[in-house]
Formats: C-alpha cells, sequence, structure tokens
C-alpha cells in the first residue's frame, strides 16, 4: 500500500514508512499482544506462516464456500479459514481463543497506515479516501467501509485505483489537454490483479460558478481487468516448480506440510522471479530448507516462462477488451503507461 497525506497549500505527498520506503507491504503479523507490520512482518511470517496474515484483499467481502477462498488455501495450506459458528463470516482461526475476521485484520493495517500518516504529517489525521479495485462489488466496498469504522477511520470516498491514477495523471498535465479531448491507455498489473483503462482528458466550458470558464474533465471510457493476474501468481507457480524439484531429490518429504520450509520457498521464488525478469538465469538457495536440509536448483528464464506460459496469454486481454469496448483503435491513443 501507498499512504498520502493531503493538506492545504501542499500537493499530495507520499508517506514513508519507519524504513523510509514509499510503499510498504500490507500485512500483520501477530504473535500474542505483539503485532507486527510491512516488512518487519515479512521477516516475521516465516517463524510463524499461520499466523501473519497477507493477500487478503481478494478475501474481503466473501464466504468460506467461495472459490477465491478454496483458492487462498491452495496457495497458502496453512491457514485456517472457517466460518464462525453465529455470524457465518470469514474467519482466521488465529489460536484456541482467537478468530478474527478479514475487516479486523484490514481494520488493523489501517490503523497503522493512519500512524505512519500521523508521523509523517507531524499532526493528526482522521480522515482517508480510499482507493479499491474498480470491480469491488457492493459487498467488498461495505467490507472496507466496516474495516474502516473498526479502526475508527472517517471514510471520506471509496475511489477506484485505476480513476485515482488517472486523476492524479491529468492534475499535473493541465496545459497539455484542449476541447478536443487525448486519449490516454492505462495498464496496471500488480501483484494479485491486473487492470486496464482508456480515459480521455479534454477542457469543457462551464457556467457552473455563475460565468464561463474552463475546466479540465476526466472520463473513464472503459475497464477491463483480469482479477487473478499479478505478481503473486507468478511466484507462486515459481514456488511450486521448486518444490517440485525438492521432491523429485526428496520423494519422502511434503514441503506443503510445513508452512515454515513453504514460506521460505515462497520467499526465495520472489527473488527468483525478480532475478528472472532482467536475467536469464538464478539459481535458488535456500539454506537449511527441511530438516537442516540445503536446497539449491539453477532456473533459466526460458524455463520460468515455460512454467507460466497461459498467463502470459492473459496479459494482453485487458487491453483488447478496452479497445473492443470503446471501438477506439491504437493509433487514437496518444499514450500508454
Ligand atoms: N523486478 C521485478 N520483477 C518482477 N516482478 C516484480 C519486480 N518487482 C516487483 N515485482 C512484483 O510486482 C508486484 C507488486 O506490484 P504492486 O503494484 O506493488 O502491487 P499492488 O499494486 O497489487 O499492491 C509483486 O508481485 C512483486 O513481486
Ligand atoms: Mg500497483
Amino acid at each position: 500500500m501507498k499512504i498520502a497525506i493531503v493538506k492545504p497549500g501542499i500537493p499530495m505527498e507520499i508517506v514513508l514508512n519507519k524504513e523510509s520506503r514509499r510503499k510498504t507491504p500490507v500485512i500483520v503479523a501477530i504473535k500474542g499482544k505483539d503485532r507486527e507490520f510491512g516488512e518487519a512482518a515479512i521477516s516475521r511470517s516465516s517463524k510463524i506462516p499461520s499466523q501473519s496474515y497477507m493477500y487478503l484483499r481478494e478475501l474481503v467481502g466473501k464466504s468460506l464456500n467461495n472459490p477465491v477462498v478454496e483458492q487462498y488455501l491452495k496457495r497458502f495450506p496453512y491457514y485456517k479459514l472457517k466460518s464462525d459458528a453465529h455470524t457465518n463470516e470469514l474467519v482466521f482461526d488465529h489460536d484456541s481463543e482467537t478468530n478474527y475476521t478479514v475487516e479486523e485484520l484490514l481494520a488493523m493495517i489501517l490503523k497503522k497506515a493512519r500512524e505512519y500518516a500521523t508521523d509523517f504529517a507531524e499532526q493528526s489525521v482522521d480522515a482517508a479516501v480510499i482507493t479499491v479495485p474498480p470491480y469491488f462489488t457492493q459487498t467488498e466496498r461495505r467490507a472496507i467501509k466496516r474495516a474502516c469504522e473498526l479502526a475508527n477511520i472517517k471514510l471520506l470516498q471509496l475511489m477506484n485505483d485505476n480513476t485515482a491514477v488517472a486523476l492524479n495523471y491529468g492534475i499535473f498535465r493541465r496545459k497539455d489537454f484542449n476541447s478536443t479531448g487525448s486519449t490516454y491507455l492505462f495498464y496496471d498489473m500488480g501483484s494479485q490483479s491486473t487492470t486496464c483503462t482508456i480515459a480521455t482528458y479534454n477542457v469543457v466550458k462551464t457556467k457552473e460558478n455563475g460565468y464561463v470558464e474552463e475546466v479540465p474533465q476526466l472520463t473513464i471510457k472503459s475497464v477491463a481487468f483480469d482479477r487473478d493476474l499479478g505478481g503473486l501468481e507468478f511466484q507462486i507457480r515459481l514456488r511450486d516448480y521448486l518444490a517440485k524439484k525438492f521432491h523429485e531429490h526428496h520423494p519422502n518429504i511434503d514441503l506443503f506440510q510445513n508452512s515454515k520450509a513453504l514460506t521460505k520457498l515462497f520467499r526465495e521464488a520472489e527473488r527468483a522471479k525478480n532475478v528472472l525478469s532482467a536475467n536469464n538465469e538464478y539459481t535458488a538457495q535456500v539454506e537449511g530448507l527441511i530438516d537442516e536440509i540445503d536446497f539449491k536448483h539453477r532456473i533459466t528464464r526460458e524455463q520460468f516462462e515455460h512454467l507460466c506460459e497461459d498467463l502470459f496469454q492473459r496479459v494482453k486481454r485487458p487491453i483488447e477488451e478496452v479497445l473492443n469496448t470503446t471501438g477506439i483503435t491504437l493509433v487514437r491513443i496518444r499514450r500508454y503507461m
């Protein structure tokens, strides 16, 4: 997540977290009364995988029988998810005494986000605009609202993240737009999903303030998405491939039964993914992966691409979809972002 501060007199400013980074991983790792967030929680996650909650976004507003939940458990088999006996809500079975709903976990993360914002702004921050994926349903949006209530944050607005991106892009480029309008295409592959948006910017005459004036206008022409195409799926493919290679040498050990080993391999898969996006090969290595056994395996970019062939096929679909629904041809698009 990224947090920005908006206050009179200063343009939007991105908040730095305690590691002085602009981006903070969305995770909370809970050990007894102690909660860790961000990078510290990522480090802790290999020690207490089933109590380090992350990739929560797709679980928002879901019930246990939703296929999304099934897929989540396939990716991260060590979490214990169940339906609350009274409310029927999806809950993480944290320990013998505690269950957490997804909203409660998000509320902890939102509170932390406010803390970062307050520290950075050096003044209290009580209200927020939160961005959500454009495909979020009313149920999913309501769940985000509830998380804000639990965190005691006044929610000013839920905004589609693709609209926020287009708005932010346009605000600083007002001079580039005129009454004819210009068309831009935004493509955003994140960790869990991919969105493609066609937006137009133009200048229109209004009389809203009693006199004729020219104001810039943004129109979202079309949006298309793949809810399950993102960095995470590439990483899971690599993790499972590395697990398979380990299994070939140690057929009696099932890494999927060992949460710590699986988490270590997941982290190593992330490094492999990042390195292979710029290099032709990578030697994955985890010391003491399980039962003091070290793991080492060399993988090439070609092998990685082969593992993800079907995912690459899906990359261009959201673009085709926005072009088809708007009837806009590529030559009419002024810029791609
Ligand atoms: N150098 C890289 N090569 C490949 N993937 C990367 C690289 N750097 C980051 N990623 C992946 O990009 C995704 C992060 O996208 P981001 O936009 O930060 O997420 P989101 O918008 O979903 O919060 C993660 O899955 C991350 O592993
Ligand atoms: Mg992103």
